[in-house]
């Protein structure tokens, strides 16, 4: 399953660079659209990553769990982003986009992926590892 997840956190990283891509190019809507299209699929992930990794961290070793649970917290700016802030991003593009606009949209987006695989990366370091030795124990 880690494996999967993995495989998951690799597949969205290719995303982030087309995503990054747009952005360079002001190809907002496009960055917006590429975002809405994995959103359903990177909030799937979260929630398999706290219900099934999260479980046996608390069931086999929950005296080193403090980190992780921190980590999985995480999920809730990522879903806040991805249920609410682009729904404001994108009714600004489409209705009043101005130039002073379009650079916070961009600072918004940019910062949401820098945000996003800097969490993979913790849990690739630290939720992914403990699971895996919690699982094996
Ligand atoms: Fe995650």
């Amino acid at each position: 399953m880690i494996d999967r997840l993995l495989q998951e956190h690799d597949n969205f990283k290719v995303s982030f660079e087309k995503i990054e891509k747009f952005v360079n190019e002001n190809e907002i809507k496009q960055a917006i659209t590429t975002i809405n299209d994995m959103s359903e699929a990177i909030i799937r992930h979260a929630v398999e990553e706290e219900a099934r990794l999260l479980r046996v961290i608390m069931h086999k070793v929950k005296d080193e769990s403090s980190e992780s649970i921190k980590i999985m917290q995480e999920h809730n700016w990522v879903v806040d982003f991805l249920k609410h802030k682009l729904i404001n991003i994108e009714n600004e593009v489409y209705h009043h986009q101005q130039q002073q606009q379009g650079q916070e949209i961009k600072r918004q987006i940019r910062e949401f992926i820098t945000n996003l695989r800097n969490h993979f990366s913790e849990e690739e370091q630290i939720v992914f590892p403990l699971a895996l030795k919690s699982d094996s124990s």
